[in-house]
């Protein structure tokens, strides 16, 4: 009895055991299949991103830049399971409505619109095909979202509003003596005028004194700086993508009338202003792209994505500007400064 018992136990234990390798084995092999799926439909199923940048000037170029950087710290490589589609509408509306056209028709997944001019023709395009804004100052006024916090249909993004009280703050500090401001902007751009308006309100706060001047095309910076020369103490440039993409004419004039420019982007102080309180560009591209892969896994939707606001920027001052201009920065502002020097090549 006792002999047939531990005979019985022994081919039970064995069956066990070789049961239990086959299931392990089985096991192992079903999990090899699945990652080799995995991988096999990464490769295959490669997502597309169509970008459209405005126009190329360094702070738009470090955005997309940083749009890819975004996209791989979250996964999504180019080669690997990522195609990107770019196209740059060389500040001209009809190439702008015939790629954000292409786009569409390759079918990307998700676009992404670099500056303002480029989301609203991406939007004008396609009501469904969700749309990342790379940094666009004003969404609502643009007319691309109906609220910054549920944007409601196929669109949501990045803001950026640059702290215009705080660069006026900072001109008085470096030119106490002054008294008006110049602000040169672009009648063209939706994103100057809602940001002169801000500035506006935020210089006749500081007691300063204003004087606005639009510019219809690149032909009239020249003269306009020249007659802003005469009247004012500092010239202020709101984010503006003419300006940026003509900053070389606005440096040259204004250099030779000895007249201080406050950009409201660091780029723009490296092209030859001579200081902001500036948004860093490559995070907010790097914003941009993280929410692009959010859509792209399918983990959120534009119509319930809060637009991403960036408000505040880096004290950043030129330091051949300030010499050359013979201003005196106190110890203060220089311990939290970063200087940089005039980037040849990059006034374009
Ligand atoms: N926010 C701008 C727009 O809405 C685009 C932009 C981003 C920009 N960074 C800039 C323009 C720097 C000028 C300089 O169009």
């Amino acid at each position: 009895m006792g002999n047939r018992r531990l005979r019985y136990t022994i081919i039970g234990l064995t069956l066990l055991l070789i049961g239990g390798g086959f299931l392990e084995q089985h096991a192992a092999t079903t999990d090899t299949k699945t990652k080799s799926t995995q991988k096999s439909a990464q490769r295959t199923q490669k997502k597309v991103v169509g970008i459209l940048q405005y126009v190329s000037h360094p702070a738009l170029d470090q955005i997309k830049a940083g749009v890819i950087s975004g996209l791989r710290a979250s996964g999504y490589s180019v080669g690997k399971n990522l195609t990107i589609k770019f196209q740059n509408g060389q500040a001209d509306q009809s190439k702008l409505t015939t790629m954000s056209q292409q786009l569409v028709q390759e079918k990307a997944d998700v676009l992404v619109g670099i500056a303002t001019p480029a989301a609203q023709a991406l939007a004008n395009t396609t009501q469904t095909t969700p749309i990342v804004l790379g940094a666009v100052t004003d969404p609502v006024s643009a007319g691309l979202v109906q609220d910054m916090q549920k944007p409601c249909g196929n669109i949501t993004g990045v803001s950026d509003q640059p702290p215009l009280a705080s660069i006026l703050t900072l001109a008085r500090q470096l030119i106490p003596a002054s008294k008006t401001v110049g602000i040169l902007y672009s009648s063209q751009e939706a994103n100057s005028k809602a940001q002169v308006a801000t500035a506006t309100a935020a210089a006749t706060k500081l007691g300063l004194k204003v004087i606005k001047k639009p510019v219809a095309t690149t032909n009239e910076i020249a003269t306009t700086v020249q007659v802003l020369a005469r009247q004012v103490d500092f010239l202020l440039l709101p984010l503006d993508n003419t300006l940026a993409n003509a900053m070389s004419t606005v440096v040259a004039e204004a250099d030779r009338q000895q007249l201080p420019v406050f950009p409201a982007v660091d780029t723009m102080v490296r092209q030859g202003g001579l200081a902001t309180v500036g948004i860093n560009q490559r995070q907010l591209g790097i914003q941009t792209g993280k929410m692009v892969a959010q859509i792209l896994s399918g983990q959120a939707r534009p119509a319930k994505m809060p637009v991403y606001t960036f408000k505040r920027g880096d004290l950043i001052i030129n330091q051949d500007q300030a010499q050359r201009l013979g201003i005196k920065i106190h110890d203060d502002l220089a311990q939290t400064a970063k200087f940089v020097t005039t980037t040849k090549g990059a006034t374009k």
